[in-house]
């Protein structure tokens, strides 16, 4: 086998790895053979070079085959995961898990920390007392049997090799290579069993992928590679042009999620959630059609069931019951906000220093392991469209110090673009990829 260094040389000079020097690299990587030092110079050859169709299944199945993959065939209901590659304010897992174990599917979730600007379900999750989000094989298993749903990240059991490239990646700037994308997110929905698979691929300037034909061919790998492994999936590709909610931040979002769940919250946000699950139903087979799905998912809203199953599902893993007391999730020492310069429309909120500027509050990590103030972030109180007087509120920042709140006020000054006129809207749903390939949404 050829050393980790000529490895490293191979991908430097754009050569294509062989599928057992992919299967090498992972097991030694995953086993503490390979230091962060040497994967990072490769993760790094990887963002300027590129991978294959061939050498990124390869390397999603040698990440899946790091730990265990879990065989969740009696559980008695269609088995769902649904994965979002990142963006800013995009709660929707938090959503999503309840709202679909509530409408009837078993929702088996393996999910990731934050990733550079973008939040991460884990992370926001740990920011309610006592949640716990490691699972054991057995746990996981467990919780799936007695209420349907379960979330946990990777751990030293299911799909470990991601858990590490993904925090290496993080501090790193490999974050944003569509091979690798394609291969943690997959190697994840591998492991983690479902048959039936929704992802959630952003677009945008908030978003991994900054236009959308990088977005459409990461979709149509994960969903190659999906189908490949004999899963059902289907990708959407929704906007991250700007903000999808108005909180941003680990409890913040925890707090936007169950606005959703109570039936209120941001309409974007609800609307994106909405059709997401509705997707989910029809991918499962428990609706014919999204109009069916969406009227059943808003009973379970309105009625209160899907809330009671978050509920559930947060005091199941060990979380304090924030649904009945809000108040015991993490409040920020300090609250600062930032008020409009002028008067004019908002044209525009730029989602990438929207999620710089929550990483410098505190919300996001600089460097691998960094403990996160979880209460951190900050919540947006004007959307693209609305007309701000000189003065008004734009946004609230949470932090710990008056150091960090200055930083993110210094970044924040360029985010938000104010104009005369009111910029077109633009929509938030942009196409889908299934076995058929691309669909657009303009179509
Ligand atoms: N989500 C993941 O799980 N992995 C990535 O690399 C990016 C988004
Ligand atoms: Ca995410």
């Amino acid at each position: 086998m050829k050393s980790m260094t000529q490895l490293i040389t191979d991908k430097k000079a754009g050569q294509a790895h062989t599928e057992e020097e992919l299967q090498w690299l992972v097991e030694n990587y995953t086993n503490d053979n390979i230091p962060d030092y040497q994967m990072s110079a490769w993760l790094m050859a990887v963002c300027w070079q590129g991978m294959n169709f061939e050498e990124t299944k390869a390397l999603t199945l040698a990440m899946m085959r790091s730990g265990a993959c879990l065989q969740l065939n009696n559980v008695g209901r269609p088995l769902v995961d649904k994965h979002s590659t990142g963006g800013v304010a995009d709660t929707t897992t938090l959503v999503l898990a309840p709202l679909l174990a509530a409408a009837g599917v078993c929702v088996a979730k393996m999910s990731g920390r934050g990733l550079g600007f973008t939040g991460g379900t884990i992370d926001k999750l740990e920011s309610i007392p006592g949640f716990s989000a490691t699972l054991q094989e057995d746990q996981f298993l467990a919780l799936l049997q007695n209420q349907g749903l379960a979330l946990t990240a990777q751990s030293a059991s299911i799909a470990p090799a991601d858990g590490k490239m993904y925090a290496l990646r993080d501090v790193t700037a490999t974050v944003d290579s569509l091979p690798l994308i394609a291969a943690s997110v997959m190697s994840k929905k591998l492991a983690a069993g479902a048959e039936h698979i929704l992802l959630d691929v952003k677009v945008g300037q908030g978003a991994f992928m900054q236009n959308q034909e990088d977005a459409v061919e990461l979709a149509r790998y994960m969903v190659a590679i999906g189908l490949g492994a004999g899963r059902n999936v289907k990708a959407i590709l929704t906007s991250m042009e700007r903000p999808l909610g108005l909180a941003v931040g680990n409890a913040l979002e925890v707090a936007e999620a169950m606005e959703i769940l109570r039936g209120q919250g941001p309409l974007r946000l609800r609307q994106v959630c909405l059709r997401l699950a509705s997707e989910a139903l029809c991918l499962a087979g428990l609706s014919l059609t999204l109009q069916e799905a969406n009227l059943k998912l808003l009973e379970l809203l309105d009625s209160g069931k899907a809330l009671e199953c978050f509920r559930q599902w947060i005091l199941s893993q060990g979380g304090a019951d924030i649904v009945t007391t809000p108040s015991l999730l993490p409040q920020a020492v300090l609250k600062e906000e930032v008020l409009s310069p002028l008067s004019g429309y908002v044209q525009q909120i730029q989602a990438r220093i929207i999620g710089e500027a929550s990483v410098a509050l505190g919300a996001g990590r600089r460097y691998k392991g960094e403990t996160l103030d979880l209460a951190a972030g900050l919540v947006l109180a004007c959307e693209q469209g609305d007309f701000v007087q000189k003065g008004q509120i734009l946004a609230t920042l949470h932090a710990e110090s008056a150091e960090k709140i200055a930083a993110a006020k210094k970044m924040l000054s360029s985010a938000f673009v104010l104009g005369e006129t009111p910029s077109l809207s633009s929509p938030d749903v942009l196409g889908w990829v299934d076995a058929d390939g691309f669909h657009s949404a303009a179509e």
